[in-house]
């Protein structure tokens, strides 16, 4: 058995102390075995956590990984007008090798700053699973399936490929890959096609995921339709329940939290896409305050424009104060607990907690900096003045992904170059045509 020593370090526990604790995980099972008294465990390999704070691994709980090759491509737009005119028909030239090459920058940025974990929306899945594989991640993935603009014959075969990726995909790289059935929102997928294909998804026990109530032009033409709240049309078609989590969640009102809550359907909060692209203000406290698990996520590079979980859990509590015209609200450990064990929960993995029996996802932050001294509050720091470039080491599963900066898996300034070309080939194409 080959056992991982993280020592030196302070530690945040799950109820938010942070005490000084050396950290044991065995690699074999990828387990936390032990937290105890600095200087009485040893591991075969060791990571040094000396002025660092060893925290959970952070959760990306909703993204569009392989957006990275557009990142800064096309900006300061309204959603509506950034999709159609910039983001489309660049995706339109997108390739399997280019979601693969985007996909790869996206996970060595994660690794860098610290998230162990994503859940990711996009197509050409099986790249994106080949990509993980080999980073060490943890990822709930799923094809999006959109049928607006598509003849009958492709909107259901788009369906299908939904169910189809998550079945297959399931439970791959040695269970770190899990899966969700996607209709990519409600204005996006047609009424009679969602009617047809999520009871089947709910016999097959396929969690969803899905982007709802982000802007009010996705609210409006709903309730012009239906008669009723997004929300209460998506429970009436089966698609809210315990295995699923709804991006966005900005524009709910209090009937929608409450269906929330009762249903155990959870909301993935993505404030830096909902500023940068005017969305508006998610009601997060009023989430929390009802019940309502909710994770952290930053949405795809071209609507953040980074993946870095430090800036959105900043861009969390303030926005979330902003919203709730209330200082008090989204206070530093919801923001933590939200981008950990909250993100966890909602992805569906035993991750978060840095605890015995749980699964050895963390990150070392290096407390050694200007901007995080003097150390009054560590957990405050995380929130307010921490970024992604300080984090030292990163582990998942029990394998080092970064040491000392050093990211392990792959080589990280080869997938950059490769990333760059491909982004620039891919926006030559894109406009030409
Ligand atoms: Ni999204």
């Amino acid at each position: 058995m080959s056992e991982l020593l993280v020592s030196g370090g302070q530690v945040l526990r799950p109820d938010m102390r942070v005490e000084r604790r050396d950290v044991l995980v065995d690699q074999s099972s990828g387990d936390i075995v032990a937290v105890d008294e600095p200087g009485t465990l040893a591991g075969e390999d060791e990571l040094d956590a000396s002025n660092g704070l060893v925290i959970p691994g952070l959760v990306n709980a909703h993204t569009h990984v392989a957006m990275t090759l557009l990142r800064g491509y096309a900006d300061d737009k309204p959603l509506d007008a950034w999709l159609r005119e910039d983001i489309w028909p660049v995706e339109a030239e997108l390739t399997a090798e280019d979601v693969r090459v985007g996909a790869q920058l996206g996970l060595a940025e994660m690794i860098k700053s610290g998230t162990t974990h994503l859940s990711d929306m996009y197509f050409h899945v099986e790249e994106i699973a080949d990509a993980v594989e080999q980073a060490g991640l943890r990822a709930v993935l799923g094809h999006t399936a959109v049928t607006v603009g598509k003849g009958e014959d492709d909107a259901r075969a788009d369906l299908q490929q939904s169910l189809d990726v998550a079945r297959r995909l399931d439970g791959t790289a040695d269970g770190r890959i899990t899966t969700t059935f996607q209709p990519h929102s409600l204005t996006t997928v047609g009424e009679t096609y969602l009617r047809a294909v999520v009871p089947t998804a709910n016999e097959a026990g396929l969690p969803i995921h899905l982007h709802a109530n982000e802007t009010t032009d996705e609210v409006d033409p709903i309730v012009d339709e239906h008669g009723t709240r997004p929300l209460a049309y998506a429970d009436d078609l089966g698609l809210l329940g315990s295995d699923t989590y709804v991006a966005h969640g900005v524009h709910v009102d209090d009937s929608e939290i409450e269906l929330l809550a009762e249903t155990g359907t959870g909301v993935a909060h993505c404030p830096a896409s909902n500023m940068k692209l005017a969305s508006g203000m998610a009601p997060v406290q009023d989430l929390l305050d009802a019940g309502v698990t909710v994770g952290l996520g930053t949405d795809g590079a071209a609507s953040n424009n980074d993946l870095s979980m430090f800036g959105e859990m900043r861009d969390a509590a303030m926005l979330g104060k902003l919203a709730a015209d209330d200082a008090s609200a989204m206070a530093a450990e919801t923001v933590v607990t939200m981008a950990t064990a909250g993100g966890a929960e909602l992805l569906g993995f035993d991750s978060g907690r840095i605890e015995v029996g749980e699964n050895a996802d963390l990150a070392v932050v290096d407390l050694d900096a200007a901007h995080l001294t003097p150390g009054h509050d560590l957990v405050s720091h995380l929130v307010y003045a921490a970024t992604g470039s300080d984090v030292r080491h990163t582990v998942c599963d029990g394998a080092v992904l970064m040491r000392d900066r050093v990211v392990e898996p792959f080589d990280e300034t080869a997938v950059l170059a490769r990333a760059a070309e491909h982004a620039t080939a891919l926006v030559e194409r894109a406009t030409e045509t």
